[in-house]
């Protein structure tokens, strides 16, 4: 059984910030060999005008093909009450609203205040959605390209406002500004105040502590984490923006602790090669995929 569960976000945060675009047959292939290396949750895109984000305008197509893959939670984003009923409509497990603690990056990324896109998520919790569920995602937690300093004072009450409609909450660092130190005293904030409501971690690399951070979570009671191959990612609405914590040294992280993933590296690094071969040029990283797995590596049982 695994211990941490972890969410795939590369189709998604990944080529949402990508220079080149992957064609809808390959995010089908890559998808399928992500989950065959054992990923049981896949945020696949957004529902988002097509022409503000033309790579992620064949998510419809490409939920309806994830959800014909046995065993996999087939997650999509979605901005406001329209992309929230196409993703009903597609069929999406659960959906994913980027709710901002930062006014400045909420209103460049969702034309809405916090306030605005409190409301505009507690409209779709009102909206039929059988089976579907609904994750609050509160974005710019630790800090804010535009804004600087996000109080956490905003954090706890946006996801305190969240988990009164939301199945769930999680904490992102878009820009990647958290610690570790940062990290564990929000995380343990916004605990006291919503409990197990708070679910998700989502990290970025930018400075290099995309891995210090996950751990500091993980120690903080964290065991859901959003992570993407190759370190793709970033809100292209968020000046500064860059790749999210690596799935490939992040499994590799926990494994190397003893603490199951349920994730198989060699399978991941097959995944990474059809990630590579579709899109050739977009820069990818990764340290474990480098430099190998160490001499007698076991994984957690
Ligand atoms: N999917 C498809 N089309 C949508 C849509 C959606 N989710 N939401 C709005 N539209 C369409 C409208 O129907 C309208 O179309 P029209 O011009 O043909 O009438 C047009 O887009 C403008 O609609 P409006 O409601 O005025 O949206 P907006 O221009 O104020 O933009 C958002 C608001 C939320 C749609 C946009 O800012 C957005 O998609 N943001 C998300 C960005 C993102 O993905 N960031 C990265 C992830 S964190
Ligand atoms: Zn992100």
């Amino acid at each position: 059984m695994p211990q941490v569960h972890l969410c795939e976000v590369g189709p998604r945060d990944g080529l949402q910030n990508a220079k080149h675009l992957m064609p809808t047959e390959a995010k089908k292939r890559w998808i399928t060999a992500l989950a065959e290396a054992g990923i049981r949750e896949i945020e696949v895109g957004s529902f988002v005008p097509p022409k503000l984000i033309p790579a992620m305008a064949d998510t419809g197509e490409i939920v309806e093909f994830s959800k014909r893959i046995p065993n996999l939670k087939v997650v999509a984003l979605a901005p406001n009450l329209k992309g929230f009923q196409r993703a009903v409509e597609a069929g999406a497990h659960k959906v994913t609203f980027p709710v901002s603690a930062s006014r400045a990056h909420s209103e460049s990324n969702v034309r809405m205040t916090p306030e605005q896109m409190v409301e505009e998520v507690r409209k779709c919790s009102a909206w039929p959605h059988p089976g579907v569920e609904i994750e609050g995602a509160v974005s710019t937690a630790f800090g804010c390209t535009m804004q600087g300093n996000v109080p956490e004072d905003d954090v706890v009450r946006i996801a305190a406002q969240l988990a009164s409609f939301c199945d769930a909450v999680a904490l992102a660092d878009t820009v990647g500004y958290a610690n570790p130190a940062q990290v564990k005293r929000v995380f343990k904030k916004v605990l006291s105040a919503i409990g197990s409501k708070l679910e998700g971690a989502h990290f970025h690399d930018t400075r290099g502590l995309g891995l210090a951070n996950a751990l500091a979570a993980y120690e903080a009671g964290v065991r859901h984490f959003d992570s993407s191959m190759g370190g793709l990612g970033g809100c292209p609405f968020a000046p500064g923006a860059s790749g999210n914590v690596i799935t490939e040294d992040l499994v590799f992280m926990f494994e190397s602790m003893g603490v199951a993933t349920g994730i198989s590296i060699e399978k991941l690094l097959l995944a990474r090669k059809i990630l590579v071969e579709a899109i050739p040029q977009e820069p990818i990283y990764g340290h474990t995929p480098v430099a190998g797995l160490p001499k007698g590596f076991r994984a957690a049982a």
